[in-house]
């Protein structure tokens, strides 16, 4: 990390509890940093509240991140608040008060159609919780110093699905997982190095696709590799169709097949992302067992 005590004094991260939230507060112990108790995004008064000559820097890691959940009647409403109204408030501010608006995007923005997806493939949203993402990207898009960055599959501190897969494995259930979605994983540090970079190099406002590299995998396999890092058999996962497991889930929200991204646009700006298989290995080692 390319700390600069001085700089980072005047960033102000938002949804600082959240998995990338709590990678970003460890990276700049100067900023500022708020949960969503101290600053609800989607509150227009409390962001108009804020002194913003006090800050070059907004970085937005708030987002309601359940999308099975935003399907459902009282989910749609706090995820558009969160995903949506909530970045206009500080896409807002930044122009008001001219800061650099960092905002996490999503690809489920995309349909997942397509493989490998560039920035400027067109919004082909299929749940609410895509759809709102993708209002985010166009309200932050209108933010004259922006950058928005579009990641999938995210793995750091808090509730994911490489952590799901270890518990189950040390309960000794045998999950049955989608071997039809396939993407990478992008751990939060690798977020926060991304975003770092960003920052200190001055690369063109605009919207970059972040995740780690590495072999495009199914959620199947990556279970299957998380079992067996963490000990136990890998054929105690059984791989399934979308269709099988969406027959009883409810509510469900649709999934991109593909979620896997081109980094070109990162890498030409100098990022070269790391593979996220020793990643993967060194967070199951470090999840202690459960009994
Ligand atoms: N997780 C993934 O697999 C994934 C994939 C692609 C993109 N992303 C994007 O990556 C970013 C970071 O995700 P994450 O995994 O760190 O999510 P996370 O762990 O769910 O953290 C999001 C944080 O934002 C807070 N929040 C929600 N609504 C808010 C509001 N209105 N005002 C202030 N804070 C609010 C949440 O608080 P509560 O918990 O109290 O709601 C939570 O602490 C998000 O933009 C997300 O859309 C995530």
């Amino acid at each position: 990390m390319q700390e600069n005590y001085i700089v980072s004094e005047r960033y102000l991260i938002t949804g600082c509890n959240g998995q990338l939230g709590q990678v970003l507060q460890k990276a700049y112990p100067k900023a500022t940093a708020l949960g969503k108790d101290d600053l609800d995004i989607s509150d227009e008064k409390q962001v108009q509240g804020i002194d913003w000559s006090k800050y070059d820097v907004i970085i937005n890691a708030a987002a309601y991140v359940n999308a099975d959940h935003s399907e459902t009647d009282e989910g749609r409403e706090r995820t558009w608040q969160s995903n949506a109204v909530g970045p206009r408030n500080l896409a807002k501010a930044a122009i008001e008060n001219d800061i650099h608006l960092i905002h996490i995007s999503s690809e489920y923005v995309f349909d997942g159609t397509i493989k490998n997806h560039h920035e400027d493939e067109p919004f082909t949203p299929l749940s609410v919780y895509g759809q709102t993402k993708s209002a985010g990207d166009l309200v932050v898009s209108l933010v004259p110093k922006h950058h928005i960055i579009r990641t999938s599959w995210v793995v750091g501190d808090g509730h994911n699905f490489v952590k799901t897969m270890k518990n189950l494995a040390d309960m000794r259930i045998d999950p049955k997982v989608v071997d039809d979605q396939y993407g990478r994983l992008t751990f939060t540090s690798e977020l926060a190095r991304a975003i770092d970079y960003i920052i200190n190099n001055n690369v063109e406002y605009g919207t970059y696709n972040l995740s780690n590299s590495g072999e495009i995998k199914s959620w199947a396999a990556i279970a299957k590799d998380v079992f067996e890092l963490a000990g136990h058999d890998r054929d105690r996962v059984t791989p399934i169709s979308t269709d099988e497991y969406r027959a009883n889930k409810h509510p469900f929200a649709p999934r991109p097949t593909y979620s896997d991204m081109d980094l070109s646009k990162i890498q030409r700006a100098g990022f070269e992302s790391y593979d996220y298989e020793p990643l993967l290995r060194e967070y199951v080692e470090g999840l202690g067992v459960v009994k």
